[in-house]
């Protein structure tokens, strides 16, 4: 009996951790197809670009294609392509050092670079051209974002191209709709697409090009990382214009929980944290505790609470409304902790702000993975009081590690965090709904109000131990998912 051939599954990020990461997406690009390739009917590879940051990473990496040349308008037409070996899969990187190599990933704190349609229409090109060097012909193509979507625009819309992937299906995923990659007009020929795109049927967006149009319109399905974001953004308030063609295609729109790995983030194994611990025995969480008041120069037997936060600075993560509700909360006995970085507008009014409550607020403006896993641990309290949410994994980590997440109620927020009810002690969290300071405040309030109150306490933090992310359960329904799609 001849063996059942495997699915082929294409997964395009633009990162992929543990190689490069700004954000959430690099955690899902680099857990779901480890979880996925556990299965043996799936055989997945991912592609991603070889950014300065992956060199300094130092990691294991295999030359597999010295100096390819792909059929591209611009004057940078070379790339080669290596390869990691990540748990269950392969990661291809795209190289090509005067797009990639530099010190960001897609611009600096002033703003984002200036050729970036240039940088991620050359990945999506050069990944489709990296399948063939490697004859991986995909059964299914698994874009991330705007920067992979023009993928789905060169396999239909490239004359030439297209044998290859006449049979490939496509999954194309949005974790953020508000970033859509916006460009002038003349964009679409510097990148090789026909100027015949520019209609409002296709790519045309307001008089300019829409990257993530092409993810929206030319793939087989649309997948969000909630159920509660695949409907909010069908509506204006959150389709940034795009709501409109999200409702053309409900049919084909689909909204699927992330996961997050448990494996790379568990607080009784975690190498970044002093002391482990599990839900059955607490002590390492306050030793993490006192470290972490520590490392912001607080004296480390403090009783008061510790609200953490890990967050990229950006308008979509609420530090507007954080900041109108500071005075308000340093009325309470609390310390806040925040870690992050972004944009210089934000980053400069968290610094003026801190100035105020010295001995209560500690700000680190970094990107640091093992201080955000202290803060998952050390912290009593996660708050997250975004403006929308696709899905959010910072408050899947902080459960993770027994801190209760506060956040307001919006995309994979309210589809993970339940408020927690004194009458039947069930709830994993805190909820807010109105994006005002009272609410905010209100919310902490009834937070602050069970701390360490038993029998409340110890049943929210075994509710919050209890909360099931692993994506081990839900890499299934992206299987699913993939399988519906090949039947469509
Ligand atoms: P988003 O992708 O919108 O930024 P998510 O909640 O999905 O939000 O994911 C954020 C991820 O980035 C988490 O893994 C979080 O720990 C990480 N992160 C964000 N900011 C920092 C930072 N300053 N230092 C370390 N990790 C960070
Ligand atoms: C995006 C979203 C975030 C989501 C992440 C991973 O960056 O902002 O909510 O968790 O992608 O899907």
């Amino acid at each position: 009996m001849g063996k059942k051939k495997k699915l082929k599954i294409s997964l395009v990020a633009s990162e992929i951790s543990p190689l490069a990461k700004t954000g959430g997406l690099a955690d899902v690009a680099g857990a779901l197809p480890k979880y996925l390739s556990r299965d043996k009917e799936l055989e997945i590879i991912a592609l991603m670009p070889f950014y300065k940051e992956v060199k300094k990473k130092n990691l294991p990496l295999s030359p597999i294609v010295e100096k390819s040349e792909l059929n591209w308008p611009g004057k940078e037409k070379i790339f080669s392509l290596f390869e990691y070996q990540a748990e269950g899969f392969k990661i291809y990187l795209i190289k090509n050092d005067y797009y990639y190599n530099r010190d960001y990933l897609y611009g600096t704190p002033q703003g984002d670079y200036e050729d970036n349609a240039q940088r991620f229409a050359f990945f999506c090109l050069a990944s489709l051209q990296a399948m063939k060097l490697l004859n991986f012909q995909p059964d299914l193509i698994h874009g991330h974002d705007w920067q992979a979507a023009l993928t789905f625009a060169y396999c239909r819309h490239l004359p030439g191209s297209d044998d290859f992937f006449k049979k490939t299906s496509s999954l194309f995923t949005v974790h953020n709709l508000a970033y859509q990659g916006i460009f002038p007009k003349e964009t679409l020929e510097e990148v090789g697409l026909p100027a015949a795109l520019f209609n409002p049927e296709d790519l045309e967006f307001y008089g300019k090009v829409n990257f993530l149009k092409a993810g929206l319109l030319y793939s087989e399905a649309i997948s969000t990382v909630s159920p509660t974001y695949s409907q909010e953004i069908q509506t204006p308030e959150f389709g940034y214009g795009l709501d409109g063609v999200l409702r053309k295609r409900k049919e084909r729109l689909f909204g699927l929980l992330n996961g997050i790995d448990y494996q790379e983030w568990n607080p009784q194994t975690d190498p970044a944290l002093p002391a482990h611990y599990s839900k059955e025995n607490l002590t390492g969480k306050s030793v993490c505790r006192k470290e972490l008041l520590a490392a912001f120069n607080f004296p480390g037997n403090s009783r008061q609470p510790v609200i953490g936060m890990v967050s990229r600075l950006a308008g979509q993560k609420g530090f507007d409304l954080l900041l109108d509700s500071l005075d308000e909360l340093f009325k309470r006995k609390i310390n806040l902790i925040i870690l992050g970085t972004g944009e210089q507008k934000i980053q400069d009014q968290l610094l003026e702000a801190k100035k105020k409550y010295p001995d209560r607020f500690g700000l680190k403006i970094a990107f640091d993975d093992r201080l955000a896993r202290l803060i998952y641990a050390g912290s009593d309290y996660f708050l997250i009081p975004s403006r929308y949410e696709p899905c959010g994994l910072t408050q899947m980590y902080s459960l993770r590690y027994g801190t209760i997440p506060i956040v307001r109620s919006t995309g994979g927020l309210r589809d993970s965090v339940q408020e927690f009810q004194a009458a039947t002690l069930t709830g994993n969290g805190f909820l807010f709904t109105d994006y005002q300071p009272s609410s905010l405040v209100a919310a902490v309030d009834r937070a602050l109000y069970f701390y360490q109150q038993e029998p409340f306490w110890s049943k929210l933090l075994v509710n919050a131990f209890q909360s099931d992310f692993s994506w081990e359960r839900r890499a299934t329904e992206y299987k699913n998912l993939y399988l519906k799609i090949l039947n469509f």
